[in-house]
C-alpha cells in the first residue's frame, strides 16, 4: 500500500536499529524506499540492514551518534552526494531516564538533553537545510506523553520531550513556505528494548509490563509497528495538510485522568 508514496524515495532513521525506529526502517524499506538506517548500535543495524537486503529491499546500515555534529553531518553529507537529499527524515533516537530531580547529575542531564534534544536540532536542522532548499519534504520526529504529563523519576526525559514538541512545532512553521512538513509521534508504551529495561528495574518485570499495559484504555501495550504505521502516513502524501501536529499513538493514554472508582450521578436525584 505504501509503495506508491515511497518507492526510490531516500528515507533516513536516527535511531533505526532497534524498537520503533527499527519498525519504521522496515516499514520504509518494505515501501521500496532507499532506506538508511542510522544508530550507534552498530551490530544490530547491520544486522537488520542485512536481513531486508536479504529479502532484495534497498537498505543502508550507516553508523550516527545523533549527538554528534560531526557524525550528523558526515552521514547527510554522503547519503546527500550519493542518493540525494532525503525526502524522509525519521528523528526517533533517544535515551531514557528514570531517576529523580534531585538525583541527577549535570552530566546525567547533559547527556539526556544531548542525545534527546541536540540530536533532534541537529537531524532536524539538517534534513530542513537540504528539503528547503529543494522546496519539499517530511520530517516525522517521535516525542513522548511526558512532553506534557510526566512522573516524578524521569525529569530529564520529560524536559527533554518536552523541548521535543516546541522545536516540531517550530520547524513546521519554519518548513511550511517550502512545502516540508514536520510532525510528532506521542506513542504510549510501546513493547520496546526501552521499555523492557525499564520493567527489568521493577522486582516483577513481568507484573511491571502488566501494569504499565493496564494504565491504557486499550488495555495493552503497544508495538512498534503500530507506531511505525503512522510515521509512515504522516510521512505520505495522505498527510499532505498535516503540519506541526502531535499524533497520539498511545491506545487512548492521554485521553483519560488517573481515576479513583467509578463515579456516577444518581440520575434520579437529578430530576
Ligand atoms: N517505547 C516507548 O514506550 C516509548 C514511548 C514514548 C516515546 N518513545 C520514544 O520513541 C523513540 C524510540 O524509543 P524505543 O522505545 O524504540 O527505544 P529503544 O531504546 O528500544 O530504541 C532506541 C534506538 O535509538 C538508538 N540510539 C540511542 N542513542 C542513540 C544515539 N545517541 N544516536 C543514535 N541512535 C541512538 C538505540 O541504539 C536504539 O536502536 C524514542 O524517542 C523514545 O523516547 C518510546
Amino acid at each position: 500500500m505504501w509503495n506508491e508514496y515511497f518507492r526510490d524515495k531516500v528515507v533516513v532513521i536516527g535511531g533505526g536499529a532497534m524498537g520503533i525506529g527499527a519498525a519504521s526502517s522496515e516499514g520504509f524499506a518494505r515501501a521500496e524506499a532507499i532506506t538508511y538506517i542510522t544508530d550507534v548500535a552498530d551490530s544490530v543495524g547491520e544486522e537488520l540492514a542485512d536481513r531486508l537486503r536479504g529479502e532484495g529491499l534497498r537498505v543502508h546500515f550507516r553508523h550516527c551518534d545523533v549527538s554528534s555534529e560531526r557524525e550528523v553531518e558526515s552521514v547527510f553529507d554522503e547519503i546527500s552526494a550519493t542518493a540525494g537529499v532525503p525526502d524522509v527524515v525519521h528523528a526517533n533516537a533517544a535515551i531514557e531516564w528514570v531517576k529523580d530531580v534531585r538525583h541527577t547529575t549535570f552530566e546525567e542531564w547533559h547527556r539526556v538533553l544531548s542525545v534527546n534534544l541536540d540530536g533532534l536540532f541537529l537531524f532536524g536542522r539538517r534534513a530542513l537545510l537540504g528539503m528547503c532548499e529543494r522546496g519539499s519534504g517530511a520530517i516525522v520526529v517521535t516525542s513522548s506523553p511526558h512532553a506534557t504529563a510526566t512522573v516524578p523519576d524521569a525529569g530529564a526525559y520529560a524536559a527533554s520531550k518536552g523541548a521535543a514538541h516546541a522545536l516540531v512545532h517550530a520547524m513546521a512553521l519554519e518548513g511550511a513556505a517550502y512545502d516540508v512538513r514536520v510532525n510528532g509521534i506521542v506513542p504510549g508504551t510501546i513493547d520496546t528494548p526501552m521499555v523492557r529495561r525499564e520493567a527489568q528495574a521493577a522486582k516483577d518485570p513481568a507484573l511491571q509490563l502488566q501494569r504499565m499495559a493496564a494504565t491504557h484504555p486499550l488495555g495493552r501495550l503497544g508495538q512498534s509497528e503500530e507506531v511505525a504505521n503512522v510515521a509512515l502516513f504522516l510521512a505520505s502524501p495522505l498527510a499532505s495538510f498535516v503540519t506541526g501536529a502531535l499524533y497520539a499513538v498511545d491506545g487512548g493514554l492521554m485521553a483519560g485522568l488517573p481515576s479513583g472508582p467509578p463515579l456516577k450521578y444518581n440520575n434520579d436525584e437529578l430530576t
